[in-house]
């Protein structure tokens, strides 16, 4: 059997862990990574150097796809050049696999829109959060009609202080390459309850601001590493933190001169442009309402989602610990109907990367023959509909939080 040919675009951490040894270790029976393109060697060199053989790679992305036959593109770069690899892929006539969010703002979204149509190809946009155990149960339970229909929805996600403080520390904090933590972030968050729900955003109105980080605090250094407060500072990262950190920012000091990037900024520097906490209203299509918070430096980390249907209610509690998931009550999936029943509901525990929800969306993305029963692989449309709740929560936000039209911002109709 012919095995189906990979190109990789952006192979430092997300690229590398998900998709470059993946496909060489678990799915090389039937996948072959072909080829691996960044505007960094050093970022390239360190992933080859992780895989059983190493394979050609490339600072020019176009000479890549003159030189080397492929069949899908994986894009794993920052968020903000996402849309030029997609474009270029799908213009080259291969279908396109791309980390979320898909793009970061409207304008970049219908061009997306507009290529894959022009193309004939496909775009899959890899939404980790649907394939984690909780979320596949309560879309099932939801669409199933067990509580009957959906009105309102609140989701709340408190991002624990070592968690939230890791994306100020890196090119997240800056809106012109995430979009801020609405898009970057959120998207996931969004997307879910648009998945679970089964309907389209079409207004958004937002408040949020950056009470926390950058500008709030008293900037220290231009990077973490070598800061003369690191003995007294809660948010240092250097060569004494833990390995992952360590690891981490020594490979992207090495990259520096290439991609130009401090990857342990101070979490307290003034020129972080984005917001730390958020609130987020959005109206559906249909009539349903969805009530939506995040902070980034919260005591705890996790999830608390409640669901009100005509016919009853769902509620769900994730708490993120060293502890989590061990106890069965730290992941019961509620069930409370209007005639006074109620059921317990509990998930298996996911196995691996974020919460299981890596290694399911694996399998769906690289073995061949598996159907999407639960209807978990997303495209453009999805895709488009989690990023402009984002986009249209930040123009809100710069509004006085102004009601926001979803469908005009997918037009283009509206400019601001
Ligand atoms: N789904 C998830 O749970 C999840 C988790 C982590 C990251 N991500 C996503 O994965 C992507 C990568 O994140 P990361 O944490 O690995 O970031 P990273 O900063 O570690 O890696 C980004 C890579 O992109 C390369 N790059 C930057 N600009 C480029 C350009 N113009 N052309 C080609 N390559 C370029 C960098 O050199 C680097 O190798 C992001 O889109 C992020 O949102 C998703």
């Amino acid at each position: 059997m012919k095995r189906k040919r990979f190109a990789l675009v952006g192979v430092s951490n997300r690229g590398r862990a998900m998709y470059a040894l993946p496909l060489c270790t678990q799915f090389g029976q039937t996948s072959e990574l072909a080829a691996l393109c960044d505007i960094s060697q050093v970022h390239m060199d360190h992933c080859n150097k992780q895989l059983p053989k190493p394979v050609p790679t490339y600072k020019d992305f176009d000479q890549m796809v003159k030189e080397v036959e492929f069949d899908t593109l994986i894009v794993a770069t920052i968020d903000s050049v996402h849309h030029e690899y997609i474009i270029k892929g799908l213009k080259a006539g291969k279908d396109v696999i791309t980390e979320k969010p898909m793009t970061i703002d409207d304008e970049k979204c219908r061009a997306i829109l507009a290529a894959e149509k022009r193309s004939g190809r496909k775009v899959t946009v890899t939404f980790n959060f649907r394939f984690t155990p909780p979320m596949t149960l309560i879309h099932r339970l939801v669409q199933d009609g067990v509580i009957g229909e959906v009105i309102t929805v609140d989701m709340h996600w408190p991002l624990d202080l070592a968690h939230g403080a890791s994306y100020f520390h890196r090119w997240n904090s800056r809106r012109a390459y995430s979009g801020g933590l609405q898009v970057h972030k959120s998207t996931h968050h969004f997307d879910v309850v648009n998945w679970i729900i089964g309907d389209e955003p079409e207004f958004v109105s937002a408040q949020g601001g950056l009470a926390f980080y950058g500008k709030q605090g008293p900037y220290r250094s231009k990077r973490c590493m070598g800061c003369p407060h690191k003995g007294k500072c809660q948010f240092y990262l250097g060569l004494d933190s833990e390995p992952f950190w360590r690891d981490f920012i020594q490979l992207h000091r090495a990259a520096e001169k290439e991609t130009g990037y401090v990857a342990d900024s101070c979490v307290f520097d003034p020129a972080i442009d984005i917001e730390d906490h958020y609130s987020t209203m959005v109206k559906y299509k249909n009539g349903a309402k969805f009530s939506y918070s995040l902070q980034a430096w919260s005591p705890w980390e996790g999830l608390e989602l409640q669901i009100q249907g005509k016919k009853g209610r769902l509620e769900y509690r994730e708490m993120h610990s060293a502890n989590a998931w061990k106890d069965p009550r730290d992941r019961q999936v509620i069930v409370m109907l209007n005639d006074g029943s109620r059921s317990i509901h509990t998930p298996p525990i996911g196995i691996g990367g974020h919460g299981g929800g890596d290694s399911r969306l694996l399998r769906m993305l690289f073995e061949p023959g598996l159907s999407d029963t639960e209807g978990q692989m997303a495209g453009t449309r999805d895709a488009c509909n989690s990023v402009l709740i984002g986009v249209a929560a930040t123009k809100s936000m710069q509004n006085k939080s102004a009601w926001i039209c979803i469908p005009d911002l997918l037009s283009g109709r509206r400019k601001a």
